[in-house]
């Protein structure tokens, strides 16, 4: 059976020449949580938006379930229906509650009936602890809060898959932690992920299998325990030594690695 998303080869430019992605091979399993690292500028976003059709690619395919993506369609509704992504910037909507935000997508684009939609919303937002703002605004709320939103709203079209683009890079470091335990909640629970972050001792602990990209091209992938204990590539070991691990020993314990 082939795995639940299949990239192969995927050559991305932005400008008709330089490529950004040099021929990008991964495959996703049901179920699997893949972290993918890398220096800025990389190629990480680019590669995530690529897959949920945000963007074109110019060689390679991306097929899902077996079959390859058709990029070219103007209408990849499907597609995203399919592929939740959840960005650095939380985009909810400033004018409409938290709830409104949350159905408007099931509710407008997936058909689902108004009340069915808020129900189900008001049990995801009972599971990230966040049931008593459904009726707030966007701006009520802290940059965790907002991004625990954004994590439901993604949710609420039940993707196959949800691609995760530093989701906690924007926030202040004590709301760091309660969106992570809620992307850790997911693995736990079986969701098949894609996770692009910094946060290196959370992809060690969410991580099934990690890897690493630099200058558009997988540099090395493994599990993450041997990858971060002991990576393989010099260009990996350089990365990593940037984080500075000692800081991070408690942490770790932390997230019982
Ligand atoms: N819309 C765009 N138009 C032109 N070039 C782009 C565009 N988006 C990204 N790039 C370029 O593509 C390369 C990869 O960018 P990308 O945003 O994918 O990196 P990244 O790994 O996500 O970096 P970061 O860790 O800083 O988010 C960079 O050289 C960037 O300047
Ligand atoms: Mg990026």
């Amino acid at each position: 059976m082939p795995a639940l998303l299949e990239i192969k080869n995927v050559v991305k430019n932005y400008d008709g020449k330089t490529p950004v992605l040099e021929g990008v091979s991964l495959e996703l399993n049901r179920g699997e949580v893949i972290v993918l690292i890398g220096p800025s500028g990389c190629g990480k976003s680019t590669l995530l938006r690529c897959i949920n059709g945000l963007e074109a690619i110019q060689g390679g395919e991306i097929c899902l379930e077996g079959k390859a993506i058709d990029y070219n369609k103007k209408d990849l509704t499907g597609l995203r229906q399919k592929i939740g992504m959840v960005f650095q910037s939380y985009e909810l909507f400033p004018h409409m509650t938290i709830l409104d935000n949350i159905i408007l997508a099931p509710t407008k684009v997936a058909g689902v009936n108004k009340e069915r939609a808020k129900k189900e919303a008001m049990e995801l937002l009972n599971k990230v602890g966040l049931a008593h703002k459904a009726k707030a605004y966007p701006r009520e709320l802290s940059g965790g809060q907002k991004q625990r939103v954004a994590i439901v709203r993604a949710l609420a079209m039940h993707p196959e898959i949800l691609l995760f683009d530093e989701v906690t890079a924007a926030l202040d470091p004590e709301m760091v932690r309660e969106v992570l335990d809620v992307m850790l909640d997911l693995a736990k629970q079986g969701s098949t992920m894609i996770i692009v972050t910094h946060e290196m001792q959370f992809a060690e602990a969410v991580a099934d299998r990690v890897y690493f990209l630099d200058k558009g091209n997988i540099v090395e992938t493994g599990r993450p325990k041997s990858f971060f204990s002991a990576p393989k590539t010099e260009r990996a070991r350089q990365f990593l030594n940037i984080f500075e691990f000692e800081s991070i020993k408690d942490e770790k314990e932390e997230y019982n690695i």
